[in-house]
């Protein structure tokens, strides 16, 4: 079943007399439970097709259907509901409220939509013993390490089961050992829970992690790899590397 679907999408900034074309007609979709990461060079617009995907910004052409509705087609205040129901966002920074514990920054989503959190408790004690957190529920970020701090933004993003996780460059802060572990969650996040993850990523080792990978090139799907699930980690990242190479993604 598709749970987010993209048809072609166009994006076109403009700046005084300066055109960008950030999107330049991408098509593309995502089944529920499925994990996909989105690869390209720096500027080729993936940070665009993750905000246009999450209704954080509007196409300049184009639609994207989220749970079988049309975001375009919404008012903004019921964008607003649609994106604090049905996704969940992960940034590179990590944007914790500093005052709030751990617990506290992870139920927010549910007190901002006006929720009992008391009705999360269950699921709250499931998210804090995936994100190996337990014991620090009652930390406030700057009792945290930064990958501690990654897991507590990622808990958040999962506390309401949004129909799709959006992540962009969630390893972006990390060191590499911290990166592992971060994307061992996303992808226990997926088996596991069965949540719907969109990542963008530079990182061919956080991509392996994916169940499919798509390459953007000047603001267009150039190509895209299908995992098997026999595939290991390291024939996954070799595949990822040669296509970068072939693509001259590399940096
Ligand atoms: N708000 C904006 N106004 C004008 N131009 C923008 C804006 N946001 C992005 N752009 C331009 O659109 C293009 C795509 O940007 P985008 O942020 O999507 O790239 P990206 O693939 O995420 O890059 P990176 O890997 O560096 O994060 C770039 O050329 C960028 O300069
Ligand atoms: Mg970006």
């Amino acid at each position: 079943m598709k749970i987010l679907e993209a048809q072609n999408l166009h994006k076109t900034y403009e700046l005084g007399k300066v055109t960008v074309r950030a999107l330049a007609g991408v098509n593309f979709s995502v089944s529920a439970g499925e994990f996909v990461a989105i690869m390209g060079p720096s500027g080729s617009g993936k940070s665009t097709l993750l905000h246009l995907l999450g209704g954080l910004d509007q196409p300049s052409g184009g639609v994207v259907i989220l749970s079988g509705q049309q975001l375009s087609g919404l008012s903004d205040k019921q964008v607003t509901l649609m994106r604090r129901r049905n996704i969940g966002f992960v940034f590179q920074f990590f944007n914790l409220l500093p005052t709030l514990t751990a617990e506290e920054n992870i139920l927010l989503p549910v007190i901002i939509d006006g929720q009992d959190p008391r009705k999360y408790e269950g699921f709250l004690v499931r998210l804090l013993d995936l994100i190996g957190l337990t014991d620090r529920r009652h930390h406030r970020p700057d009792q945290l390490s930064g990958g501690e701090q990654q897991r507590v933004a990622l808990a958040r993003a999962l506390i309401n089961q949004p129909a799709i996780l959006l992540a962009d460059e969630p390893t972006g802060n990390l060191d590499s050992k911290t990166s592992k572990a971060m994307m061992e969650l996303l992808r226990r996040s997926c088996t596991e829970l069965g949540q719907t993850i969109v990542m963008v990523t530079h990182d061919p080792r956080a991509a392996a992690y994916a169940d499919r990978v798509v390459f953007i090139k000047d603001g267009q799907i150039n190509q895209e790899i299908q995992f098997s699930s026999e595939d290991d980690l390291p024939k996954r990242y070799r595949q990822i590397v040669e296509i970068m190479e072939h693509l001259e993604l590399s940096e």
